[in-house]
């Protein structure tokens, strides 16, 4: 490539000074991944005032001005430093909040002890996403005292808890995170080796649906076989939400294309866990069904426990549903999917009450433009292979406020986890290798944005 914005001579500079900036980036990773700042309200919330003033510090030592705000949610870290006149400005997003760790004794090591195993480095977060972070502060350091566009640093603190707290944020302080190109780390490469860009992400709406058939609990001897018990009745009702192949059968909701790449059934069987014997449910490409079909799953149930049993009708059962969406469906009109054919399918006249708990909007990107190409070419660089375009089943519900924010902005969303990364699980990992990689196309790409401009 005789006219890539870079020299060979200048790329492999950038290869060089990050590959010596590992040992301490890692070291500050560690040391974050020490701090265990759950958002979640049923932990300390002081650890994560803590983290953030740790990153605070990490973006200061780099000459950033930096400020914590905290707008009734968790605090978050803003840093910022102009570039040369006229330069392009980009924003990396990450966050430095964690997932529970989940029960201690599923861990090989204790999840706030960062420790490496197999060139890979066990702990809540040093993954999801202190290693974001950290792949923001070394793409910093690599550029130190000669930064080649203006940036800006926003690191969150409650992305695990949905960002209750991001639009106030943005409504405060969102003229400082306006920029040409806002890169989002917290998705997945494709595979070790194979680097991605995430241009889909599904969306998202949780409700719970209480089912009622009975005034009372009443004696299962004296009313059975006249009267239903609530259970039995949301279950009948739950199994109507899929059809006999297991495809959701709530009607009218989006779904499109997804990704042509190669994933086969033994590769979802090997990374999902799924038993042997138990068959995939639902129609399309698996990776359709993944990324950009709806998907409807039951992940809680109120009902009597084994233990509490008495031989009882019970009155009252609930469950929590949770529905992902194709990325462009807009949740309020798939809310309303689901609650008619929830009501519209009560079985046996149960009494049936859908309350929406929290629902967020999916992402597609316009994968295009200068921004995405030199981030392409990072990544080609970094990897020494061309990165592939992914879709992610899972949700970044604050993407769609950055998009309706900042209209003009490439929207990039990279990430620093793999297939074997367990994030929100226990055992969650980070890939070494694949995370100096990261860091390099981070820096790479700076640089890119930067040669775009001619002084
Ligand atoms: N980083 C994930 C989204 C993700 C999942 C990216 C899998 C790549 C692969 C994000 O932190 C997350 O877990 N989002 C939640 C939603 C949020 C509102 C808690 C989700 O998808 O359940
Ligand atoms: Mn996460």
């Amino acid at each position: 490539m005789t006219d890539d914005v870079l020299t060979p001579d200048q790329l492999d500079s950038i290869r060089d000074r990050v590959r010596a900036l590992m040992p301490q980036v890692r070291a500050d990773l560690e040391a974050l991944t020490r701090i265990p700042s759950v958002s979640a309200s049923s932990f300390d919330q002081s650890e994560v005032t803590r983290s953030a003033e740790a990153v605070a510090a990490l973006l200061r030592a780099e000459g950033l001005d930096v400020e914590i705000v905290v707008e009734g949610g968790r605090p978050a870290v803003i840093g910022h430093v102009d570039g040369p006149e006229g330069a392009p400005t980009v924003t990396l997003y990450a966050h430095h909040d964690v997932q529970p760790p989940g029960d201690e004794a599923d861990w090989d090591t204790p999840p706030f002890e960062p420790t490496e195993r197999d060139g890979r480095l066990y702990g809540r977060g040093a993954a999801d996403d202190k290693a974001g972070v950290m792949a923001h502060v070394a793409a910093l350091r690599a550029h130190s005292g000669d930064l080649p566009v203006g940036l800006t640093i926003f690191v969150e603190g409650e992305e695990e808890s949905g960002s209750p707290s991001l639009e106030t944020i943005l409504a405060k302080h969102g003229d400082r995170l306006a920029a040409d190109a806002i890169v989002i780390a917290d998705s997945t490469n494709w595979a070790v080796g194979s680097p991605a860009l995430t241009t889909t992400l599904r969306g998202g709406v949780r409700v719970v649906v209480t089912v009622r058939t009975l005034d009372h609990a009443i004696h299962s001897g004296m009313y059975g076989g006249v009267a239903v018990d609530a259970v039995t009745a949301l279950v009948r009702l739950l199994s109507t939400l899929h059809d006999e192949q297991g495809a959701v059968a709530v009607t009218g909701l989006d779904e499109s294309v997804a990704a042509d790449l190669d994933y086969d059934e033994a590769r979802f069987r090997e990374e999902s866990g799924l038993l042997d014997e138990t068959q995939l449910i639902g129609t399309g490409s698996i990776l359709s069904r993944l990324w950009t079909k709806p998907s409807i799953t039951t992940i809680g149930i109120d009902a009597t426990s084994i233990d509490k049993a008495s031989n009882t009708l019970a009155a009252k059962a609930a469950a929590k549903i949770s529905m992902r969406l194709a990325p462009t469906q807009d949740p309020a009109a798939a809310f309303e999917r689901l609650k008619e054919h929830l009501e519209s399918h009560a079985p046996w006249g149960a009494r049936v009450e859908v309350s929406l708990e929290e629902s967020g909007s999916g992402f597609a990107a316009h994968a295009d433009g200068p921004a995405y190409d030199q981030a392409r070419a990072s990544f080609a660089d970094a990897w020494g292979t061309d990165p592939v375009d992914i879709g992610v089943g899972g949700s970044i519900p604050f993407i769609s406020s950055f998009v309706e924010r900042f209209p003009d902005a490439a929207i990039i969303v990279t990430g620093v986890e793999d297939p074997d990364t367990r994030a929100h699980g226990a055992n969650e990992s980070l890939h070494l290798g694949e995370f100096e990689k990261v860091c390099t196309a981070e820096a790479i790409f700076l640089a890119r944005m930067g040669a775009l401009h001619t002084p």
